[in-house]
């Protein structure tokens, strides 16, 4: 399994994002990893290899980004995977049938159906709990609960769950704390310094940064669910490309400066559609309106470039998804490049419409992903695009939050 290097840990964080996990390559002494492009590695005789035998195990590219981004969130062990969702899948590989999960009831659509769709049809149970609520996670545990799931901010409701309290709780029950630390990045959030067990990323969003592939990755303190995680690694094999690992390692190198930009611009737009829709109608965590704002400020050193807002009608959301220019229609989130999306019917589309409408997710939600475009540039895109905004008229589903920008 592949472990950090320790002379990399006390570098700052920049330092660590160009350089932990990489060493020139001892060919040529080329300062960029290699793309190892190899299923195999030839073995010097019957028992005796270069600690590599065949790339489901292992790949050197992938060390890399595994030992950098473990560096990173300031874990031990580093596991690349084939996307965020396989990842998500390998760490519940290390349950067994008969195992319970307590999970945030807004996570990204795609855990949640990997959970209610096919994980459950294996026997495994999953509760679904607002983990904002610390005392429905205690609620919820049961004798045969194996690990409580969070994810904050959450997608795309922008809630907070409480870290270390989160952990707590499951620590007292015998149980793990895995924390999905994508929309904060290890920039603005370190779980790992706040109790969690297990960390994990869509590397497709803010670790990559450039839009260019899809990748998951799990990071770990643990060196026993290390071991049982590299089992599953090698067994399952929902491992990622030497190439599509590469990508995201150039993307690390960047990390901390794409984020104090998404950051700085995040923070303005917010502030901009607080004054043209109103404060109840901006989901931003960085926003001192936003009810979680103090525990946010608590745990996280930013709030990076993830705003929802509630139009109120489908037909507003529409208007705007429609006429934005600079932002551009599409799922997914942390790129360079600003992203609009609609999650009702893109990525919490397999969430049951009852479920939606509970949680607020309704068909005059927006959900914005700031890039690191001129920031006056996307606030005049949203300018045009909000002109001329249907008249709001309340419709079926849009839930108490659309009640505000019906103004
Ligand atoms: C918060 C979060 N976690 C996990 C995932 C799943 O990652 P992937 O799309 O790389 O499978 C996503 C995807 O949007 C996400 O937003």
């Amino acid at each position: 399994m592949t472990r950090v290097f320790d002379e990399d840990l006390g570098a700052g964080f920049g330092t660590r994002a160009v350089h932990a996990g990489q060493r020139p390559e001892p060919l040529a002494g080329a300062i960029m990893t290699p793309v190892y492009l190899t299923s195999t590695y030839v073995q010097e005789e019957l028992g005796r290899n270069k600690g590599y035998e065949y790339a489901r195990g292992k790949n050197p590219t992938r060390e890399a980004l595994e030992r950098n981004v473990a560096a990173l969130e300031g874990g031990r062990h580093g596991f690349a995977f084939s996307s965020g969702m396989g990842c998500v899948d390998s760490l519940m590989k290390l349950f067994r049938g008969c195992d319970h999960v307590v999970c945030g009831e807004n996570v990204y659509g795609g855990t949640f159906r990997l959970f209610d769709k096919i994980l459950r049809h294996y026997g495994m149970e999953f509760t679904f709990v607002d983990t904002r609520e610390l005392e429905l996670i205690g609620r919820a545990v049961k004798k045969n609960t194996r690990a409580v799931l969070v994810e904050t901010p959450s997608n795309p409701l922008m809630r907070v769950t409480d870290i270390r309290a989160a952990a707590d709780i499951a620590h007292q029950h015998g149980a793990i704390l895995i924390v999905d630390n994508t929309f904060a990045s290890p920039v603005f959030q370190r779980p790992f310094e706040l109790g969690a067990d297990v960390v994990f990323h869509s590397t497709t969003k803010y670790l990559n940064g450039h839009s260019d592939m899809i990748g998951g990755i799990a990071l770990v303190k643990d060196d026993a669910i290390a071991e049982r995680l590299q089992f599953i690694v090698n067994a399952a094999g929902a491992i990622p490309g030497p190439f599509d690992a590469w990508l995201a390692l150039r993307g690390t190198k960047t990390l901390h400066l794409r984020m104090r930009q998404h950051d700085i611009t995040g923070r303005a737009i917010a502030r901009w559609l607080v004054d043209q829709l109103g404060a109840e109608s901006v989901m931003y965590v960085g926003l001192p309106s936003h009810p979680q704002h103090e525990l946010a400020k608590r745990q996280m050193s930013g709030f990076g470039g993830m705003i929802s807002i509630e139009l109120g009608t489908r037909d507003r959301a529409a208007h705007v998804l429609k006429r934005v220019r600079v932002f551009s229609l599409a799922e997914s989130l942390g790129g360079v490049e600003s992203l609009i999306s609609h999650p009702a019917t893109m990525t919490h589309a397999s969430v049951p419409a009852d479920d939606r409408a509970k949680l607020g997710i309704t068909d005059g939600l927006v959900r914005l992903s700031c890039g690191v475009e001129d920031t006056e540039d996307l606030r005049a895109d949203l300018e045009q695009a909000l002109q001329g905004l249907p008249a709001a008229k309340r419709e079926a589903g849009s839930g108490k939050r659309g009640a505000a920008v019906l103004r």
